[in-house]
């Protein structure tokens, strides 16, 4: 084939070098825009693995690049005056410039043709006489962009600035500068490359950068800048950028996530960043270009395969590993653009929540990588947890927690879950063994189901009430049961299901109304929950006051049958959520409109519960933080501000959910998918938050416990099937301090012993 590359990056450069080793009669002409020798950026990392896939790809060129890789262990994180070292990380990496010479060299050997100083025209017509031409142009590539409705380009310009520099300084640890700045924080990710050469980053918020003055600098002057702002960490060395001498390159830059949905039109292939690109801060942009191109290669030499499926399988295989480095390099990038959140943490702490923003690397992880530091990060978390009491050294979710006068004896709690089991609203047996087999199973803090306040609150005929004796009674033998046998804590969650109420059984159809028996349903407005459901009554102002004294009932009831805290249900589109949601709150007087008026009413019923409840006994509120509706829900910022306001009226803790407040809602679904919003009220409303929504490891709750993400986790589905999750989870972790049933603790001893005999054959295989 004659083949035409664009560009000489590491993909271009290493397709053309893969394609001749697969078959030398391609003819490979690789074009290349700068000078040889001329070229952006520092050094680049490697991972292990890609190392074994270039060694078993080329070894040649792998023995060359390996002989020159520089190698660390260390990170090195300074914030506020303080260096919090981490170790285990085994870095790899080596000079961009040096890589590409290297790659040159064994390019031309191999006999493809490099023409430099050559810049290419999309338009030119002798990309006719190539049977394909290779886009490996880069982020900005022209080829991709001169047809960007056949290639599917999605393009996210971010929202920080970044330069990249380089230094003689020789860093002997992966280290982060965070500097603390009149106008906000900048901060350098700086790492050695070579011997006396190390890259240098340099990145802040837009707004940072402008009012440091960096808009109105020329290159000269923004970089004397830098060296000033982080002279401490350069010991006299001068920071250097290499934009000077390069055509289509700027010195400070926005970064942009590019996508494309297809990788290949005509006889024009995109490869590497010209495809796809993963942001700096997980330094795998040249992984993914090297790993393209021998996909490319492959595919593209195999016997038997037609042009077609060849691409349809490179880009099939490909698009899934970049997709799962895209999603971590969004988290990443999100931290970072984000940081002013964490800046109140201690120095240890934003450490762990650098460390693991990617999501890629977990508690455990590392505990692998370091287990010192680990276990200084667990001591630190049970002495903040005790107030300086304890200095114990385990991991995070089994410290205790204090919530007005309740202390939870750990950080797991079994989420609220509808039953639909009951009979006249009143628990019965089932529900006694349910919440019973739950307390003793190990959880700190058992949620009830969504108790219902009044029999047309209720979601189906099967839900659970709280406006009787008969259910006081039903309620009370419960607590009691749970407070005599376990240290575990009881929630009662009340809720009102509003429009979605009236329907099903949750397995006979979840929203599907009654097919008899059907009771009117109220809501904020009119807007039926699915053209099948009812159209409510819109509240009045009586329905109001009657509504808001049946919770005010219901919480007097929660307090003579003992629970320990109350929890309000104002998510998921039942009937508070209804007014909360811009989707379903259709008003125009005082309780529809702003978010203030949208908050009125739900607020006015929180207060006047708390004013029923105990005030040594905390409540809490639970949200959905977005509506799943993008612009047309609530938006981030209004969730900080929504858990704000239920702060200001008593509440303790903020639950947050997400989503189900509407019927055509678009989640994103994933591990932990709803702990960023339980984050970010957490940190930017520096509020105690619960986190939820498909948590279901131990080392899924440490990690967003350690890492400030929220206060609680809580688990809903994994305690269907195992009420015993937390007493598991100790005796995986070889945590010995929890309270276990005396009737259970042969059980949970001899599986933490089979737990840690299988662990040490397994390593003793891996060894
Ligand atoms: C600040 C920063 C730090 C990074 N750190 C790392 C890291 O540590 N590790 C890592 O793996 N990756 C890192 N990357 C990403 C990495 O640089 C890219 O992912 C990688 O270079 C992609 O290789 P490529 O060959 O696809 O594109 P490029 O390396 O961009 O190569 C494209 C080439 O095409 C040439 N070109 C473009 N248009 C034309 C034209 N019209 N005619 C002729 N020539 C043209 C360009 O001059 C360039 O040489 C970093 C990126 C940035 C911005
Ligand atoms: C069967 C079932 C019933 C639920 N009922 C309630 C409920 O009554 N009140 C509530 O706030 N959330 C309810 N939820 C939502 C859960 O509390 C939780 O937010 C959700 O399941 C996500 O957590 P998970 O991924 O751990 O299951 C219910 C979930 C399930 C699976």
């Amino acid at each position: 084939m004659k083949i035409a590359c664009v560009g000489a990056g590491p993909a271009g450069l290493y397709f053309a070098i893969t394609m001749k080793l697969r078959d030398a009669a391609h003819e490979i002409d690789v074009f290349e825009r700068n000078p040889p020798g001329v070229t952006f950026g520092w050094g680049v990392v490697f991972s292990d693995l890609t190392v074994d896939n270039i060694t078993r790809n080329d070894p040649v060129s792998a023995r060359t690049i390996t002989d020159e890789f520089a190698h660390w262990d260390d990170i090195d994180v300074h914030f506020r005056g303080e260096t919090v070292t981490s170790g285990g990380h085994g870095f790899i990496g080596i000079g961009r410039k040096r890589l590409l010479e290297i790659l040159q060299q064994r390019a031309r050997e191999l006999g493809a043709r490099l023409l430099f100083e050559a810049e290419c025209d999309p338009a030119d017509p002798k990309w006719r006489d190539y049977d394909l031409v290779i886009a490996s142009d880069g982020i900005n590539s022209r080829f991709r962009d001169v047809q960007p409705e056949a290639f599917g380009v999605d393009i996210d310009e971010r929202r920080n600035k970044f330069v990249w520099l380089g230094t003689n300084k020789a860093f002997d640890a992966f280290t982060f500068a965070f500097e603390e700045t009149e106008h906000g924080w900048i901060w350098a990710h700086a790492y050695r490359f070579a011997p006396d050469c190390s890259t240098f980053i340099v990145e802040c918020s837009e707004e940072t950068w402008k009012d440091l003055g960096f808009d109105r600098m020329d290159q000269s002057e923004a970089i004397a800048a830098c060296e000033k702002l982080f002279a401490k960490y350069l010991d006299g060395h001068r920071l250097i950028s290499n934009a000077a001498h390069l055509r289509g390159s700027a010195a400070w830059l926005n970064f942009r996530r590019i996508k494309c949905e297809r990788w290949s039109s005509g006889n024009v292939i995109l490869l590497g960043d010209a495809a796809h690109t993963a942001h700096f801060s997980i330094g795998s942009g040249t992984k993914l270009a090297l790993e393209d191109a021998i996909k490319l290669a492959d595919v593209l030499n195999r016997k038997g395969l037609s042009l077609e499926a060849a691409l349809d399988e490179y880009q099939a295989e490909r698009s899934l590993e970049v997709l799962k480095l895209q999603n971590s390099a969004r988290n990443s990038t999100e931290w970072f653009e984000t940081l002013e959140r964490y800046t109140h943490f201690e120095p240890l702490q934003f450490a762990y929540s650098l460390l693991t923003r990617s999501q890629r690397i977990s508690h455990e992880n590392l505990r692998v990588r370091d287990r010192e530091w680990l276990e200084t990060v667990e001591r630190w978390f049970w002495k903040r947890a005790t107030d300086g009491h304890s200095n114990k050294t385990a991991p995070p979710m089994f410290a205790p927690f204090k919530l007005r006068e309740m202390r939870v004896e750990n950080r797991i709690t079994v989420s609220p879950m509808a039953m639909y089991s009951a009979v006249d609203g009143v628990p019965n047996d089932f529900h006694f063994v349910h919440y019973g087999e739950r307390a003793i199973g190990g959880a700190g803090l058992l949620f009830t189901e969504m108790t219902c306040v009044s029999p047309e609150g209720r979601i189906s005929p099967g839900c659970t009430g709280m406006w009787n004796a008969d259910q006081l009674a039903a309620w009370r033998r419960i607590v009691d049961f749970v407070h005599a046998n376990s240290k575990a804590k009881i929630c009662l969650q009340l809720g009102h299901s509003g429009g979605k109420g009236s329907t099903k059984l949750g397995w006979e159809g979840n929203d599907v109304p009654l097919e008899s028996g059907n009771w009117p349903v109220l809501s904020a407005s009119d807007v039926p929950w699915s053209p099948i459901n009812q159209v409510p009554k819109p509240m009045s102002r009586a329905d109001m006051d009657e509504v808001r004294e049946q919770f005010v009932a219901a919480v007097r009831m929660g307090r003579e049958a003992g629970f320990d805290m109350i929890e309000l249900h104002a998510a998921h589109g039942y009937l508070l959520s209804s007014f909360i949601t811009p989707v379903q709150n259709r008003r125009t007087d005082e309780y529809g409109g702003s978010l203030d008026n949208r908050l009125r009413y739900p607020l006015e019923v929180f207060a006047a519960m708390r004013a029923a409840w105990p005030s040594d006994r905390p409540m809490s509120i639970r949200i959905s933080a977005t509506d799943w509706a993008g612009d047309d829900g609530i938006t981030p910022e209004e969730s900080v501000l929504i858990a704000e306001a239920f702060a200001r009226e008593g509440a303790d803790l903020i639950d947050v959910s997400a989503g189900q407040t509407w019927a055509g809602q678009q989640p994103v679904y994933g591990r932990m998918f709803q702990t960023p919003f339980s984050d970010r009220i957490r940190n930017e409303g520096r509020l105690a938050t619960m986190a939820v929504g498909n948590i279901y490891e131990p080392d899924h709750a440490n990690s967003i416990l350690a890492a400030g993400r929220a206060d609680l986790v809580a688990l809903a589905r994994p305690h269907l099937v195992d009420p015993f999750w937390t007493l598991r989870a100790a005796a995986q972790l070889d945590y010995r301090d929890i309270a276990i049933p005396p009737q259970y603790l042969n059980g949970v001893a001899q599986l933490s012993r089979n737990l840690k005999r299988d662990a040490e054959a397994a390593a003793a295989m891996r060894v």
